[in-house]
């Protein structure tokens, strides 16, 4: 038996539930602070909050943070990596990622992803359903790119990011840390740290 924890009893939670149960984790427990008012997401129990899993993180054969927002997912993450837990890297079966990517622990692929050749992801992503990276691309800690997104080849993007749902990112663009680009924004020139943008093509939102 496999015994993965999941910190996060969200609706992505139950995307990682899912994946992680189609990549062979035989046992997904989630915890999380709504315990003990929520004991169920979707088909599998909530056990336990936050505080339990830290005391129990090392007991689990692979932990995973399946919390959307970028900073508390990487709060999350380093506090369970103190209290010895074992990041898991969850990949959907249907992902697709080349054998000369590489893709950070705890980070967590959902279904008809794909990673090109020679990507760097950082600790703790979301590639989320249907993004597409593309060659030499390379993606800093815990961004998130969200379903539908594409990032053409050798893109970079900083850590904390947030790519929106069916954006686009032009080739060799370079995003900052901590950029949110707006669902559906075709980003063309390059952004700096903390920005918001939007729209077609891309501009900074006051
Ligand atoms: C850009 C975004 C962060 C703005 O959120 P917000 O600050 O709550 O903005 P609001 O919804 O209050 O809208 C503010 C203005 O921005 C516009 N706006 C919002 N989202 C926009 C978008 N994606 N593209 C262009 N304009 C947008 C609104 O029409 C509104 O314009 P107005 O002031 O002229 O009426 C958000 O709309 C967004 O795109 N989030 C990404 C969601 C996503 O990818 N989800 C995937 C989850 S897996």
């Amino acid at each position: 038996m496999t015994r993965l924890a999941i910190l996060g009893a969200s609706g992505h939670g139950k995307v990682v539930a899912d994946a992680a149960q189609l990549s062979g984790w035989s046992s997904i427990e989630f915890y999380d602070d709504a315990w003990p008012q929520r004991t169920v997401n979707g088909v599998w129990p909530i056990v336990g909050d936050s505080q339990q899993l830290l005391a129990s993180a090392p007991q689990f054969d692979g932990v995973v943070v399946a919390i959307g927002n970028n900073a508390v997912r990487r709060e999350k993450l380093a506090q369970l990596k103190s209290a010895g837990a074992r990041l898991a890297t969850i990949i959907h079966p249907t992902a697709v990622v080349s054998q000369h990517a590489s893709i950070g622990a705890g980070s967590v692929l959902c279904a008809a992803a794909v990673v090109n050749p020679f990507c760097e992801v950082g600790e703790g992503a979301i590639l989320n359903t249907a993004c597409s990276v593309d060659h030499d691309c390379r993606l800093g800690c815990f961004v998130h790119v969200s379903p539908g997104a594409r990032l053409a080849g050798a893109v970079t993007v900083g850590d904390e990011s947030w790519i929106g749902i069916g954006a686009c990112v032009r080739q060799q663009i370079q995003i900052g840390a901590r950029v949110m680009v707006a669902a559906g924004a075709a980003v063309v020139s390059d952004i700096s740290d903390n920005m918001t943008v939007a729209g077609v093509p891309a501009r900074a939102r006051q």
